[in-house]
């Protein structure tokens, strides 16, 4: 082959490996299997240095491997090695919790003048969907480019929730980001409110606690709870309080503090009303790790931000037979306010028949020298 030619041949190898690096290598194997034998799969998405695995059950997040500033690989999400714990999971895991992420009050909301009781597995409330909500579904799963999207098919009356709701998720990694993208639709009138609930641990999962990490939060207020951790229906300003996120702050810095808030929840478990315009993609919260580099970015389309300090994680038997600890991870889970469909003040979670629930966050991985 004359040079001239062997040089073009060289730039197509170029263009086309570039072209792969440029799109997520996304597979899919068998997981395991639930009790009743409904196989559940994990897809594993890997764009560059970062890899994730996603599985059909909850829609959840397995596994997280991002760099350090060395280039150094780590898992920075909690978890389990196997589907069993799964099954048997209050923690949620890096699920997507529904069909009402969060908390609901004496698990009962009224919607267009009739009430609806759902379960209560949280004292008296409902938390996240109730104890058969979506993070304990099998999801179906298909694969788009760079990712996944998962669907479930919620029936009307599923766990007290009126309504069919038709649910996808679908999960992209790309340009070193997982980007999450919910949507919706029912034939009745109901409620909606989802999110990830992805524990993070910038050093690695089972490294220790996260109380060195630094905190922004692009928000001047938040939602202040009653003893049953449900929003009193104030959005009371950060300034001069341990919830001021404003500029970097470690997590741990204000923790234990003499407040009565963070005595409640037993650390952060709070809402954050974000500055950002609902609707429109924009920064809310950035974590940097000084230990690893890491550094996390997140940003969304809600309203909303639970910043929640792993305070009910007792001896969690996780991955590579790490044990988790109180504060072994935060979760930052973008959302709609808890208990909004009895607190009509806050911005709406209702969905009516016609139109399409659609919400996005994005978890950027940077690193800082
Ligand atoms: C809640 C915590 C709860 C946890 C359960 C979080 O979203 O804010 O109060 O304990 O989920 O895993």
């Amino acid at each position: 082959m004359h040079w001239r030619n062997l040089r073009y041949v060289c730039l197509l190898f170029t263009l086309l490996a570039m072209g792969s690096q440029m799109e997520a290598k996304v597979t899919e194997s068998v997981f395991g299997k639930t009790p009743d034998g409904t196989a559940v799969d994990v897809y594993t998405l890997q764009d560059g240095a970062i890899t994730a695995r996603i599985m059909s059950y909850g829609a959840r997040v397995l596994s997280l491997e991002t760099p350090d500033r060395n280039g150094k690989v780590a898992d920075i999400v909690l978890g389990y090695d196997t589907l069993a714990p799964y099954l048997h999971d209050s923690t949620y895991f890096g699920s997507v919790p529904g069909r009402y992420a969060n908390r609901i009050a004496n698990a009962e909301f009224t919607l267009d003048g009739k009430q609806y009781h759902l379960i209560k597995n949280d004292g008296q409330n409902s938390l996240h969907g109730g104890s058969h909500g979506f993070a304990t579904k099998v999801w179906k799963g298909r694969i788009v480019p760079h990712g996944v999207e998962f669907t479930l098919v919620s029936p009307d009356g599923d766990s007290g929730y009126p309504g069919t709701l038709t649910a996808h998720v679908r999960y992209t990694l790309e340009h070193n980001a997982l980007k999450i993208e919910y949507s919706a639709t029912t034939d009745k009138d109901t409620v909606v409110n989802l999110t990830n609930h992805s524990y993070f641990n910038l050093s690695g999962e089972g490294s220790g606690n996260i109380l060195g990490e630094l905190l922004t939060v692009n928000a001047d207020r938040y939602t202040p709870i009653d003893a049953g951790l449900i929003p009193t229906g104030q959005l009371a300003p950060v300034a001069g309080t341990p919830f001021d996120f404003r500029k970097a702050t470690a997590i741990g810095a204000r923790i234990n503090d003499d407040n009565e808030q963070l005595h409640l929840a037993h650390g952060y478990d709070q809402n954050f009303v974000l500055n950002g315009k609902p609707g429109t993609l924009s920064e809310a919260a950035r974590v940097v790790d000084p230990n690893s580099g890491r550094v996390l970015v997140v940003k969304t389309t809600q309203p909303g931000l639970q910043f929640y300090t792993g305070n009910f994680l007792f001896g969690v038997k996780g991955k590579n037979g790490h044990v988790y600890q109180r504060h072994g991870g935060f979760a930052l889970e973008t959302q709609h306010f808890p208990d909004s469909p009895n607190q009509p003040k806050f911005p709406s979670t209702e969905l009516k028949p016609g139109q399409t629930y659609h919400e996005a966050t994005v978890f950027e991985f940077q690193v800082e020298r």
